[in-house]
């Protein structure tokens, strides 16, 4: 089963700790992340961005592919199916197709606009019984080709989108999607110390986890942090074990050219990262 992740953000804010938001691409993806977070007895949540969704041939497949998954792999921990930086017509589409989660992300929009949105979005999400997570403040760094500035949030807007009563809300604080450039100055604490006097109980969500050194991923759950995003890293860990497997030449020798052995590596990759994760979040037997 699917669940909302309003409680298990409101847990982690309140044990000061934080779920990870693991993006999925396909099914190995899918099947690692639900296997780890089993394993870990975390709770977990399921990200899919838009040009995810498009490429695992729509959100009805998606949504079938990791139901399916929960009840053969018998995986009782919670886990939430989460549209990640959603247009309003996608959000729509997933909320039609099943997905338990929404983010909704108005922050390159007019913050009237993003506003206006987003309260047509509470009023549904609440009705159905699913989270909603909105944005202010764009994330920089690109994602499915969108480029955003990496801006820190102004904490008046972040009140304004909080008191609409959406479940979490992620507030850029100078972070940036995939890696970091080399003079990047960290995040921006103060901004997130601002928003969170702003915003009181809200939990915040952090996106861009790749490359964030750990240090700055505790401070920011200590200052009220209680969802993390990670896509790229899942990705590195991936390329970097089947490239090892090519290199090697394992791909010829017996049946090595096997999709299933091929992919295994890559595969026990994700599902090492994703337990190295949970565990700097302090998200482990917390399901
Ligand atoms: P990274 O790819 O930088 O880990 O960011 C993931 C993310 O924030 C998804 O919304």
């Amino acid at each position: 089963m699917l669940v909302s992740a309003k409680d298990m953000l409101n847990k982690a804010r309140d044990g000061k700790y934080a779920v990870g938001q693991f993006n999925i691409n396909n099914l190995e993806w899918t099947k690692a992340i639900l296997l780890t977070a089993q394993e870990c007895n975390s709770p977990v949540i399921l990200g899919v961005s838009e040009g995810a969704g498009k490429y695992m041939c729509g959100y009805n497949t998606v949504v079938g592919m990791t139901k399916g998954m929960i009840e053969t792999l018998k995986i009782t921990v919670p886990v939430a199916l989460h549209l990640d930086h959603g247009t309003f017509e996608g959000a729509k589409a997933c909320i039609n197709a099943g997905f338990s989660s929404i983010m909704f992300d108005g922050s390159h929009l007019p913050f009237e606009e993003n506003l206006a949105k987003t309260t047509a979005l509470v009023n549904t999400c609440d009705v159905l019984g699913l989270s909603l997570e909105a944005e202010v403040g764009a994330i920089g760094g690109e994602e499915d080709g969108v480029i955003g500035q990496g801006e820190c949030a102004d904490p008046d807007e972040c009140k304004k989108i909080a008191d609409l009563g959406v479940t979490m809300l992620a507030a850029g604080i100078g972070n940036i999607h995939g890696k970091y450039p080399a003079n990047w100055p960290g995040l921006s604490f103060e901004t997130l110390e601002k928003v969170k006097a702003k915003v009181g109980d809200m939990p915040l969500v952090l996106h861009g986890g790749t490359g964030i050194p750990d240090d700055q991923i505790k401070k920011a759950i200590s200052l009220g942090v209680a969802k993390i995003n990670v896509n790229t890293e899942c990705q590195f860990s991936f390329q970097e074990a089947t490239r090892k497997y090519i290199e090697e030449g394992k791909d010829l020798q017996g049946k090595g050219f096997d999709p299933r052995k091929l992919l295994a590596p890559g595969f026990e990759a994700i599902k090492a990262k994703v337990k190295e994760k949970m565990e700097l979040f302090g998200s482990v037997n917390k399901a």
